[in-house]
């Protein structure tokens, strides 16, 4: 996907959701995209499904153009990639039974009878649902078992991508690794790539080889996932890091240092400059007038920041958390005293 756009016409101005972002899924690989609520994620992920229309840029699918294909000579692509939503209970059908809401799409590309019942059978047992779930309806499961059975019909047609928007985000703490792991060991087993959409950077980085993180429509920072959370280079993803919980508190402590401050800026009305100067501790007045691209910043990574704040990041990290010891130190020596 290259420099993709996708705008929305509002009462209050144009709204760039997605400005120029370009991205590429290898086969059986899962990338992770993050950022703030607002930022584009399901945008961008509807215009590559095709369920949005794009301003500009490119999609290709396995090498095929499909970025202004007509609906009829997208029909046999839309089997290749699939949509999985956050609240399965509003993309499955009350009415109809479990069997037959994943029998739909293989009904829809024309398989026979014979063929439906045993991919039915066969998606079901991968997904995890009893068997006796094909005859029952969707309000009668769990919001861990609907996504199963949301999932179940995205592998349907065996698509090379799946788009994941917020999978888990609706259910329970408790089940969320699992349906987590679940999406993961199907990746493995049958090599579909994902991109994987969430808000959350610590779960996205446990199933994700390549980060995205957004901001404001754009790519701030990309590259390994390891990479970017052991050291992240953007003030923002920094941020959104600040915001994950961590076990460690003295992690944790000298992460809140850079906890968000202010607003989001309107969508309509975006910064001169780097759209997260108004917000940005380190920010500059290079930064306010000149917006930056995004470049390559070592081996794995690309940022859009002016400058390469790894290191100061990391120092100031490291410098609180060696002021907490000492302050934790001096505390233990005055009981020691008294
Ligand atoms: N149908 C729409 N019409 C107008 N603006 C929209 C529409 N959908 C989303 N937006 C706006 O586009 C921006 C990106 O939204 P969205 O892609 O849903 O973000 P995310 O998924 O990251 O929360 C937001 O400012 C949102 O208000
Ligand atoms: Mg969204």
């Amino acid at each position: 996907m290259r420099s993709l756009v996708v705008d929305y016409q509002t009462s209050s101005g144009v709204v760039h959701a997605v400005n120029d972002v370009s991205l590429e899924i290898e086969p059986g690989e899962t990338v992770g995209l993050v950022g703030e609520s607002g930022c584009g994620k399901s945008t961008l992920g509807k215009a590559i499904m095709h369920l949005i229309p794009a301003n500009n840029g490119q999609i290709v699918l396995d090498g095929q153009n499909i970025t202004s294909l007509s609906p009829s000579a997208m029909r046999p692509i839309r089997s290749k990639m699939q949509m999985i939503f956050q609240d399965p209970h509003n993309s499955l059908n009350p009415r109809r039974t479990v069997g037959n809401l994943i029998a739909q799409p293989l009904q829809v590309a024309g398989y026979d009878k014979a063929a439906i019942s045993a991919r039915v059978a066969e998606l079901m047992t991968q997904v995890g649902l009893p068997p006796d779930a094909a005859s029952r309806y969707p309000h009668e499961f769990s919001g861990g078992q609907r996504q199963r059975i949301g999932i179940a019909r995205a592998l349907a047609l065996k698509p090379k991508l799946v788009i994941c928007d917020e999978p888990v985000s609706a259910l329970d703490v408790s089940i969320r690794a699992q349906v987590i792991n679940l999406l993961q060991d199907l990746s493995d087993k049958l090599g579909v790539s994902y991109l994987f959409i969430s808000h959350d950077l610590t779960m996205v980085q446990h199933i994700a080889n390549k980060l995205i993180v957004m901001y404001l429509g754009r790519i701030v920072e990309t590259g390994s996932a390891e990479t970017i959370w052991k050291h992240p280079a953007h003030p923002y993803t920094q941020a959104l890091l600040a915001a994950a919980p961590v076990a460690d508190p003295h992690v944790m402590r000298s992460r809140k240092r850079f906890v968000l401050q202010g607003d989001l800026p309107s969508p309509t009305d975006l910064p001169e400059g780097c759209a997260f100067s108004t917000r940005c501790p380190f920010a500059t007045d290079h930064c306010r007038q000149e917006r930056p691209i995004l470049r390559p910043l070592g081996e794995n990574r690309r940022t859009a920041c002016h400058y390469d704040l790894v290191d100061q990041i990391e120092s100031a990290a490291s410098a609180s958390v060696s002021s907490l010891s000492r302050k934790a130190e001096e505390k233990y020596k005055v009981g020691a005293r008294a």
